[in-house]
């Protein structure tokens, strides 16, 4: 058989999915399994999403559409930037892709050559790692441990940002670890970000998932001269249910934003008119679901943090945001439970899932194997009771 190309050898299948397929197998074969595994914000679409579809598809053209994306859809994102308080942008700034990721892989080829440099905090995102590897990138990773919250110090941005140096990406609140970072913090990267002039692909995604009060601190707010050169990168999969629509967006400097609709151009031509009507009507329509979700979301939070605190030993920064907890699981290495000897992340994970049929992700997966990612969005009833096997099965490591 001839070759593949070289770089597929440096993508790797998602090992989040692989832990997903693995408790799904288990399911299937009898098996009492709960997944904490996949980042899926199980709950749907409001009816007029749906009803916005049905009558696209009455009318559907079944043409080419923009490269862009459709003026309606772009002019209902720039409503939804303008309610995140992101004014001055207008339809030659933006580009939709199918799915943030796709938004993600196009900025990032729009960016790096082989060899330049991409700074990714760990912990990441899987995908943001593994697409900037296809591309060839050498990424710089920062540890930011459990005892910095997990959040990106600015003498480690410092220390990292060299001639070949082309982006960072900074994803806030973030996917895996759910944390938010406070006004005070985002300006002080931002300190640094000024006097180096870098892309940043700003993944804002969970935008709309902040608790406490919080409120969302962004470098465009607090410098607002980083404008040419961020990336504001959002979606509809977990905000409005809809992970499997697969529309994504960016909001961009101009010549980042054509880029991306040359991209476009040369491999998906334009996201489907009845996927686009449902999007401007997710976007325009009540944002009720968002709302409560946010509220049902904090609620769960409390309730992992409360099992977490009566653990001996585990520890968690708070997460304020998203649907993610990453906890600190050193205590249990060098343990065991019963024959099941535990030396790292993924032996705790794998007992976890053979011995209570829990599945969680190892913190490896996303560069920080002292911990693992719970995704806490199931249904209420499974989160309590997920979360009583994962307390019994910590209890019972000697
Ligand atoms: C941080 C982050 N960015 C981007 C994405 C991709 O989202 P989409 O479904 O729009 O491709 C995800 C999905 O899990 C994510 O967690």
């Amino acid at each position: 058989m001839p070759q593949l190309a070289e770089r597929m050898g440096r993508a790797v299948p998602s090992a989040i999915m692989q832990v997903a397929e693995k408790a799904k197998q288990l399911k299937a074969a009898g098996r009492d399994i709960i997944s904490f595994s996949i980042g899926v914000p199980n709950f749907l679409p409001g009816e007029h999403v749906y009803a916005a579809a049905k009558a696209s598809l009455d009318k559907d053209s079944g043409q080419y559409g923009s490269n862009r994306g459709p003026d309606a859809l772009l002019d209902a994102y720039l409503v939804h930037l303008e309610r995140n308080g992101f004014t001055g942008y207008s339809r030659k700034n933006l580009c939709v892709g199918v799915g943030a990721k796709h938004v993600i892989f196009n900025a990032m080829y729009a960016v790096l050559e082989e060899g330049d440099e991409l700074i990714l905090p760990a912990p990441y995102w899987t995908s943001h790692i593994d697409i900037a590897r296809i591309l060839g990138a050498e990424v710089k990773v920062p540890h930011c441990g459990a005892d910095q919250d997990y959040k990106l110090q600015p003498a480690q941005l410092e220390a990292l940002i060299g001639p070949k140096t082309k982006m960072l990406v900074f994803n806030n609140p973030s996917n895996p670890t759910g944390m938010v970072y406070s006004e005070a913090e985002i300006r002080a990267l931002g300190e640094v970000l000024v006097r180096h002039d870098i892309w940043i692909l700003s993944d804002d995604i969970y935008n709309q998932m902040i608790f406490d009060g919080l409120g969302w601190a962004h470098l465009l707010k607090t410098h607002p001269q980083l404008r040419d050169r961020i990336i504001l990168l959002d979606s509809l999969s977990k905000t409005y249910g809809m992970p499997g629509w697969r529309v994504g967006f960016a909001a961009a400097p101009e010549p980042m934003a054509q880029a991306l609709v040359t991209l476009n151009s040369n491999h998906i031509t334009n996201l489907p008119e009845v996927v686009c009507a449902a999007a401007v009507a997710a976007l325009t329509g009540p944002q009720d679901i968002p709302e409560r979700m946010c509220r049902e979301f904090a609620a769960k939070r409390d309730e992992v943090m409360a099992t977490f605190a009566r653990i001996p030993g585990l520890s968690c920064p708070r997460p304020q945001g998203a649907f993610y907890a990453f906890p600190d699981i050193r205590f249990a290495f060098g343990k065991r439970h019963g024959e099941l000897r535990i030396d790292n992340d993924v032996d705790f994970c794998n007992a976890l899932l053979e011995v209570e049929g829990v599945a969680c992700v190892p913190g490896s997966a996303f560069g920080e194997p002292n911990g693992l990612r719970i995704s806490y969005t199931c249904k209420a009833a499974e989160l309590t009771e997920g979360l009583r096997r994962f307390e019994s099965f910590c209890k019972a490591l000697a």
